[in-house]
């Protein structure tokens, strides 16, 4: 049985570190879908649409690298139910540090709760990456400030041409 899974999150943006562990799990998995959780109540900085559009310029490039066994979509409700819409029994997460672990553990626990047959694979961040989030690469495109590390391959140009049009 070919083996799918999810990547979840807000993804508003993706960063280096979000695009370290897709890649890493396109390794594990036969197939990968991002799935960009839209929450009605919070807006985000970037819309869905925007999201979407950074996240495929990402996995362009992971198909620059030889990785063309991912795919992103958009959804609404549940991580739980994005994973049973598109047939996946893994989700995966990344771990950056204590805070994210205790997050993501209680998760873990939820989605069991849920669907006993999708399991979290929790996916340990390198250390170049351990310090970037979404909300410091949102902070970096605010302010104008140059950390090209921080942003997925592909993603910087057109990230700084979108947050130059919110201005
Ligand atoms: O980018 P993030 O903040 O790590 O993403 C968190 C996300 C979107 C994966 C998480 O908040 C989530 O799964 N939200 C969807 C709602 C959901 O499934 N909640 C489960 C508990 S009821």
């Amino acid at each position: 049985m070919s083996k799918k899974a999810i990547v979840p999150g807000s993804f508003d943006p993706i960063t280096a570190g979000h695009y370290d562990v897709i890649r890493r799990a396109a390794e594990i998995f036969d197939g990968v879908t991002v799935a960009i959780l839209v929450n009605s109540g919070k807006a985000g900085t970037f819309s869905p649409d925007e999201r979407l559009e950074a996240v495929n310029a990402a996995i362009r490039e992971l198909v620059k690298e030889g990785v063309a066994n991912v795919d992103a979509r958009v959804f609404r409700g549940l991580t739980v139910d994005a994973a049973r819409e598109v047939g996946a029994n893994f989700i995966v997460k990344g771990l950056r540090n204590a805070s994210d672990f205790d997050y993501e553990f209680g998760m873990a626990e939820i989605t069991r709760r849920f669907d006993g047959e999708i399991e979290t694979v929790l996916i340990p961040s390198r250390p170049e990456f351990l310090h970037v989030s979404s909300t410091y690469v949102r902070e970096i495109l605010k302010y104008g400030k140059g950390d090209g590390r921080a942003f997925a391959p592909g993603t910087e140009d057109m990230l700084k041409k979108i947050i130059e049009k919110k201005k």
